[in-house]
């Protein structure tokens, strides 16, 4: 048994310490020993080296359905929206497929990113199905307002803090915020003031900031403050590759079927009467990057979301819908509030088409729903947890009664 050359007693060279052999396992190897303690220490280190190369490798497993899957589920949470649902199904298995196929060696035809812009009014779904896509993949998810940002060097925040966002998202694990998806809303309050506003000099947030955007867009190592804005002056960077997080864009484009109209009637003209019918009633199906360029986005933005698609404004039919069916309903969510309290909690359909109707007034789109259920809920949800009484019926005379004493109540005070 070989000893340590300084004194006759056992050494771990690897830690210094002296050893009982009856206690502790020593491994003596030709000139040195280590203890059983180091070992594992070691042994761990191994371990943790090899899970960070084998992730450099790239194995990450991705839960990539099917466009027909992905559609599937979206369905069970977006109502309506189907050519929507349908052109980001594709896109986003387009875009995880493209990723797989980048890791498999040697790839002489490149597949291109495809971003996605989301054109549809307020309250229509457009941060749903981004939100619901990212929670069906189990990839890192966030969301960021372009009326925020500014070019850098003015106030307001630099576009690198969405990454920041992002990496966050990610418990701040690079390689899986660089498979993330961004949401950019109101990407149309950022379009360039036209020559119809001269009093603008300086177009401080709107083509400066999609100059700085299209930075992230390109696919490049972007510097990011892992704790986001300019307060931290002193952190270091993280460097974040952009090459594979999908971007959607989203924004309501006012107007912008009156320009998609001007654009399809001289193309009518242009070409011949024998040309396809258009469809008045839905100029938006005819959307294209033409005509965000000429709603005010920069060519070269234009350029980074090659997939461009739109949602309806939601009818009285889908307002309805969205109220019990998705699989978190509101009104699912409420019985199911009242059912912690063992209280029986339904609704009439007189007073389900009451809440529709309200919505309507409100021109929110679907975001009008809850704050009005809500108001018509106050009051129950204040007295029913006290009351013996464990049934309650919303019919529309309750419902109607409610919300107006709300909205007095609101005018009060
Ligand atoms: N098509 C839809 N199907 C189901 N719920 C919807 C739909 N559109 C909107 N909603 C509901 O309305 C709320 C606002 O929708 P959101 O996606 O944020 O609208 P926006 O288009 O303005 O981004 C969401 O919380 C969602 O519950
Ligand atoms: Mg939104």
């Amino acid at each position: 048994m070989a000893k340590n050359k300084n004194s006759q007693e056992d050494f771990c060279n690897f830690c210094g310490q002296k050893i009982d052999p009856n206690k502790t396992l020593l491994i003596h190897g030709v000139d040195a020993a280590i203890c059983e303690n180091c070992t594992s220490a070691v042994s761990a280190m191994l371990e943790d080296f090899e899970l960070k190369t084998a992730k450099k490798k790239s194995n990450f497993k991705l839960n990539l359905l099917k466009p027909q899957e992905i559609k599937e589920k979206l369905d069970e949470y977006v109502i309506g929206q189907n050519e929507a649902k349908k052109v980001i199904s594709v896109a986003v298995y387009n875009h995880y497929k493209r990723i797989l196929y980048a890791q498999k060696e040697q790839n002489e035809i490149e597949i291109e990113k495809s971003n996605i812009i989301l054109v549809g009014e307020t309250g229509t779904g457009k941060t749903l199905i981004a939100r619901t896509i990212a929670k069906l993949l189990d990839v890192p998810f966030c969301i960021a307002d372009a009326t925020v940002f500014t070019e850098a060097g003015y106030v307001g925040e630099d576009v690198e803090s969405i990454l920041t966002r992002l990496l966050q998202a990610a418990d701040y694990n690079v390689e899986k915020a660089e498979r993330g998806i961004v949401f950019i809303d109101e990407i149309d309050k950022i379009a360039r003031k036209g020559a119809d506003n001269p009093s603008i000099t300086r177009d401080v947030s709107g083509e400066g900031v999609q100059q700085s955007l299209l930075k992230l867009l390109e696919g490049a190592q972007v510097n990011v403050p892992p704790q986001g804005g300019r307060k931290h002056p002193e952190q270091k960077f993280t460097v974040v590759n952009t090459q594979n997080i999908l971007f959607i864009a989203s924004g309501a484009f006012n107007n912008i079927d009156k320009i998609i109209a001007e654009r399809m009637n001289t193309n009518t003209i242009g070409y011949n009467k024998k040309n396809r019918q258009v469809n008045k009633n839905n100029m938006m199906q005819y959307i294209s990057a033409q005509d965000l360029k000429q709603f005010g986005l920069i060519p070269e933005l234009c350029g980074r979301f090659p997939v461009i698609t739109y949602l309806n404004a939601l009818d009285r039919e889908a307002l309805k819908k969205i109220l019990t069916e998705p699989k978190n309903a509101l009104i699912k969510q409420y019985v199911r509030l009242f059912e912690l309290d063992d209280i029986e909690l339904t609704f009439a359909e007189n007073a389900l088409d009451y809440i529709v109707d309200k919505a309507v007034e409100l021109k929110l789109g679907a975001r009008g729903l809850r704050s009005i259920i809500e108001k018509i809920m106050t009051d129950a949800m204040y007295t029913f947890p006290s009351l013996k009484q464990k049934k309650i019926d919303i019919d529309l005379q309750y419902a109607h009664e409610q919300f107006e004493h709300s909205i007095f109540a609101c005018l009060e005070n």
